[in-house]
């Protein structure tokens, strides 16, 4: 038994935020954000609305492109760091909205910018195993009500959006082969929100200090990001018997345009093999593969038979990959 994934879809605020905006905040120039990130605009959840709201979207986009009805749905995974409320889970909204009309699991994973590799490597085992023939697995978020509109270190890089894909479980050559996950915690204050959790709680005080917002040190990351994306994208292309050279698109987490080509290089991959489209998006966490994955399935450039390796790092620290034979 194989997860194959059966329909793509995707759900983008239409609200930008281009480098013109963010010049009139912070003090910042579109010259800088363009030659460090490759970022020119990205878009913003308007305010009153939640994440649910863009997983729902997306959800029904990567059902209606499965040819397959909510009804038809035996699990809903959300991955995401910046749920709707800390309870209940956004996915029980995605199940509420959806109209999936029965009782099913619907729970959220959180690992950050690989929450969406971390979903995958839980339903693939889950539909693998027989007992869930449907799954639902969205990555969203909304990570521009983590940034602080006053640091230019960090505001300047994210976005929000959703993405999601339909798996089903078929007897297939196709489909995932084999899906690799990692954490490493001792990183942990690499990129991070101090305060509005258990140990933090929402206080006066924690707001004066800005800790509802995120904090990262841009150079670490960007050293551990190249290195880590480059060591489990050559793992698992071994795991599943692949060489460097069988792999047709190379998914990657869409964190900053000059991380993309470092990746590229490393690999000894050409660029054209690892599309982007951080320059209209920035990076939008959980959501930038499955949005990008989405893109390229609606492009018609993911052909039945392709090899596609979705790749993702972020806070934790974690980072993930999937070798996928694709199927539509
Ligand atoms: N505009 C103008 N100048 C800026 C800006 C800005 N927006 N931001 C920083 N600078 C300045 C700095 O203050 C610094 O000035 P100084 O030399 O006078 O001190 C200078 O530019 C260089 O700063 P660096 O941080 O060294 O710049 P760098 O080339 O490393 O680029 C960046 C910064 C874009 C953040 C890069 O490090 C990066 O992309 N890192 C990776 C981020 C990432 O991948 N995150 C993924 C995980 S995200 C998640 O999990 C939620």
């Amino acid at each position: 038994m194989k997860a194959v994934i059966r329909g793509t879809g995707a759900s983008i605020p239409t609200a930008t935020l281009t480098n013109a905006d963010l010049e009139a905040l912070v003090d910042t120039t579109d010259e800088w954000i363009v030659a460090r990130t490759g970022i020119r605009e990205r878009h913003r959840l308007e305010a009153g609305k939640g994440a649910s709201e863009l997983a729902t979207a997306a959800g029904r986009a990567a059902l209606e492109s499965a040819g397959l009805q909510p009804s038809d749905l035996d699990m809903i995974v959300v991955a995401t760091c910046t749920p709707d409320m800390p309870m209940p889970a956004t996915a029980a909204f995605v199940q509420r909205d959806l109209r999936v009309g029965r009782p099913i699991p619907a729970f959220d994973m959180n690992a950050v910018c690989s929450g969406f590799l971390y979903g995958l490597d839980v339903v693939q085992s889950q539909i693998e195993s027989g007992r869930y023939g449907c799954v639902l697995l969205v990555g969203v978020d909304v990570m521009t009500r983590l940034m602080d509109y006053q640091d230019r270190s960090t505001c300047v890089l994210f976005g929000d959006g959703a993405g999601a894909v339909v798996l089903v479980g078929e007897q297939s050559e196709r489909g995932i082969q084999v899906t690799k996950i990692k954490s490493d915690g001792e990183f942990w204050d690499l990129i991070h929100v101090p305060g509005g959790g258990s140990r933090r709680p929402a206080s006066p005080y924690m707001l004066t200090q800005r800790e509802q917002y995120m904090r990262m040190n841009g150079p670490q990351t960007f050293k551990l990001a190249v290195q880590s994306i480059e060591q489990i994208a050559r793992d698992t292309i071994e795991a599943v018997g692949w060489t460097l050279a069988d792999v047709d698109h190379v998914i990657v987490h869409q964190a900053n345009g000059r991380i993309v080509e470092a990746v590229a290089e490393r690999l000894g991959l050409p660029p054209l093999k690892l599309p982007t489209n951080v320059m209209q998006m920035g990076n939008t966490s959980a959501a930038s593969v499955p949005v990008l994955l989405d893109q390229c399935n609606r492009e018609g450039r993911l052909s039945a038979g392709d090899r596609v390796l979705c790749v993702a790092f972020g806070s934790g620290l974690t980072w993930g990959a999937s070798a996928i034979v694709w199927d539509s």
